[in-house]
């Protein structure tokens, strides 16, 4: 690699140049998209989230990175959404794109990120640096005349739009508390809006929930749907499903445990999608003490880490878990502890078994007897993201 090889922060003026690397790495961005996409890589600029590699003043390689909030046992922790990775194609396999992601991580961790997470398009170089499978994204499909039947007749539903964008994200924060959510995301409130005010997105709210949808070709797509209720679950699904006269199948980004799959009779020809995301610590103390733990577990836990790439995150450590609660303090530990690298941090932290981590070489030590403690406080529900980004 160059000596000239810099990690910068992108500017505007470099912008036409992130585009052409962008175009060569996802392909050309429409002419229609491309004032949408300055204007929101501009948000980015001014807040310190686009970063770049230049080689001498030519930028040969980028990445931004949204803030998000993430639920984890029920409460929300900072996320660092990093997107749009993209190296030119003459730089690459040469270490370029290391270096611009260890500058991400260092940025994000920075600005106080205790986590930071990614969907992969190619997982050698995340993993690398850390990164491991957190969760799953899945898009179920359902016959449109089923949900039409689903009843939920009594509840009101009104038409909503940019300005309930506050009251869809107070749904949200109360239905992740009370199911104790593992993975989804908070957007911010602008982006909310944004989303409300697309007028080919269909967006309908209830005293207790809400559900967006849009048309994918002759079928429906719902983005999100929100229920505090079993009938306000009816209902949604049920406005949505009353198109069923010209759309035949219901595509929806839901949970593997959404209630939906309880309720409707058929899931159309069992056709499920699913795409995996990527989860990494960059702060293991402020991230174990921001996230929700089980109700009721115990846990008392020594464990060694080591984490070459985000050096504060190795070393000895005292887990204790209680009362919903966990602290992870520095400690003296002796003996044979479960010693942990990035990547099994990442993936136990997103409530992957140990006996799974230990299988696949990301776990060692300590005492398998304890193991089922540790599961049971960082198990749950299983971790999905409802959006990629
Ligand atoms: C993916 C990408 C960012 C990697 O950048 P890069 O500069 O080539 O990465 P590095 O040279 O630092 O490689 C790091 C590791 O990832 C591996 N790697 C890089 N690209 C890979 C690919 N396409 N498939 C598999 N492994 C890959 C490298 O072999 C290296 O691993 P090794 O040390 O074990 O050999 C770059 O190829 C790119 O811009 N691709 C097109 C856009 C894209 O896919 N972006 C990622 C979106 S999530």
């Amino acid at each position: 690699m160059s000596d000239a090889l810099r990690f910068v922060d992108i500017t505007e003026d470099q912008l036409d140049a992130v585009i052409r690397v962008r175009a060569r790495s996802f392909g050309p961005l429409a002419s229609d998209d491309r004032e949408r996409w300055t204007k929101d890589a501009l948000a980015f600029i001014n807040d310190g989230r686009y970063v770049g590699v230049a080689d001498g003043d030519e930028v040969v390689a980028a990445a931004r990175f949204w803030d998000f909030q993430q639920w984890w046992g029920g409460r929300r922790v900072p996320v660092a959404g990093v997107a749009g990775v993209v190296v030119a194609p003459e730089y690459r396999g040469r270490g370029v794109g290391s270096k611009l992601m260890r500058g991400v991580l260092q940025r994000a961790a920075d600005k106080g990120f205790p986590l930071t997470a990614l969907y992969p398009a190619t997982t050698v170089i995340y993993r690398h640096l850390g990164y491991e499978f957190g969760g799953h994204r899945y898009k179920f499909s359902f016959r449109a005349a089923d949900l039409r039947c689903l009843g939920g007749k009594g509840v009101a539903v009104r038409r909503a739009g940019p300005d309930d964008a506050q009251r869809f994200l107070d749904l949200v924060a109360q239905i992740h508390e009370v199911r104790r959510s593992n993975g989804p995301l908070m957007w911010p409130i602008k982006e909310v809006t944004e989303w409300l005010r697309d007028e080919d997105n269909f967006a309908y709210l209830a005293d207790d929930g809400f559900v967006v949808y849009s048309w994918s070709g002759s079928d429906l797509t719902i983005d999100e749907l929100v229920a505090g209720s079993e009938a306000t679950a009816r209902a949604l699904w049920a406005t949505v499903g009353s198109g069923s006269s010209i759309a035949r199948t219901v595509h929806a980004y839901v949970s593997a445990d959404d209630p939906i799959h309880l309720m409707v009779e058929h899931e159309a020809d069992g056709d499920a999608w699913v795409q995996r995301w990527m989860l990494r610590l960059l702060d293991a103390p402020a991230a174990i003490a921001a996230r929700g733990f089980a109700p009721g577990a115990v846990l008392e836990l020594d464990l060694r880490v080591e984490d070459a790439d985000v050096q504060s995150n190795s070393g000895d450590w005292h887990l204790s878990v209680a009362d919903g609660v966990g602290r992870l303090t520095p400690a003296q530990v002796s003996g044979d502890v479960l010693e942990l690298g990035p990547r099994g941090l990442a993936a136990l932290y997103a409530g992957t078994p140990l006996v799974t981590l230990r299988a696949g070489g990301l776990a060692k030590g300590g005492s398998p007897l304890d193991d089922a403690a540790v599961d049971t406080a960082f198990g749950g529900s299983a971790s999905y993201m409802l959006d990629s980004f």
